[in-house]
């Protein structure tokens, strides 16, 4: 009896009683759509758990100039954020009216406290955002992010394995970077470096459609509301629609031509 007790299944194994248990709607009678609600930001922490582990494994790859792995990562990860997008689709099936119901409940929690989010923009390579002002709300993960800016990402990875490649120097310029590029870009057969620019550039651009995506619904959902995290809303986010870790494969761009 007992041993049959300890022989795992499919619900102690993934945990699925504590699992349904960690949804606790904040509006009292509870309003139609907070659990879709809350499911859904649930989901994204659970993806952004993975991407920041896969992140670093790719980190790890890159420096031992193990590429091959490094893109089913790096593509498993823009796969992730692809389906994070989608996700974005049935939020939208709740109305502003839906989410008025319980909207006043969250303040001031927003997303802009998601510190796996931050987590993965400092891992990719971004630049730290002022998240000061929450830093005593949740001070173990402030210090986590602190630590986490120090630590090698994946924009220093890249041009470290650039240097070690001999494309560039220890200290180089914004346009010894663009020549680097477009010689690596410049060759008649697709190499390795040619393959991580891709991968590197498709992972940015999820991410910027996934911000593009989130700022569109945000606009539907809330107009020009201010945000719950305290923010203009609509005006702020769209200042981020420009972030690019990579930006200067994206410039890099307008230099090319055909092969030489
Ligand atoms: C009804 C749905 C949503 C609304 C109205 C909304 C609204 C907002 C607003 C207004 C901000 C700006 C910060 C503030 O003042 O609050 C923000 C930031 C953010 N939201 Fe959402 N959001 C929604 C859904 C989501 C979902 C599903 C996620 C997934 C995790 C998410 C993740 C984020 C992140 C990461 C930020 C920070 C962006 C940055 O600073 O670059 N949001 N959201």
């Amino acid at each position: 009896m007992s041993d049959q007790h300890s022989q795992l299944t499919y619900g102690s194994y993934l945990k699925v009683d504590q699992l349904l248990s960690l949804q606790e709607p904040q509006s009292n009678p509870v309003a139609a759509d907070e659990l879709l609600f809350i499911i859904i930001h649930q989901s994204y922490e659970l993806w952004f758990r993975l991407v920041i582990t896969e992140l670093d494994r790719v980190i790890t790859l890159i420096e031992r100039e193990d590429l091959i792995p490094a893109f089913h990562l790096l593509e498993r990860v823009s796969l992730v954020f692809k389906s994070l997008i989608q996700q974005i689709d049935i939020l939208e099936t709740m109305t502003p009216v839906a989410f008025n119901q319980f909207r006043a409940k969250l303040n001031p929690a927003s997303g802009f406290q998601s510190w796996q989010f931050r987590e993965l923009e400092l891992l990719a390579g971004g630049t730290p955002q002022d998240y000061s002002r929450f830093a005593s709300l949740e001070p173990e993960w402030f210090h986590k992010l602190k630590e986490r800016g120090n630590k090698p990402n994946l924009r220093t990875t890249f041009v470290k394995l650039l240097q070690k490649r001999t494309l560039l120097t220890q200290s180089f310029s914004h346009e010894d970077f663009q020549k680097a590029l477009l010689s690596i870009y410049n060759k008649p057969i697709q190499d390795e470096l040619q393959t991580l620019c891709e991968f590197l550039i498709n992972f940015d651009e999820q991410i910027l459609l996934w911000r593009f995506r989130h700022v569109q619904m945000v606009e539907r959902m809330i107009g020009m509301k201010h945000g719950t995290g305290g923010s203009l809303g609509v005006p702020y986010l769209e200042t981020t629609l420009r972030k690019k870790f990579f930006p200067e494969l994206w410039e890099a761009r307008t230099q090319m031509g055909v092969l030489s």
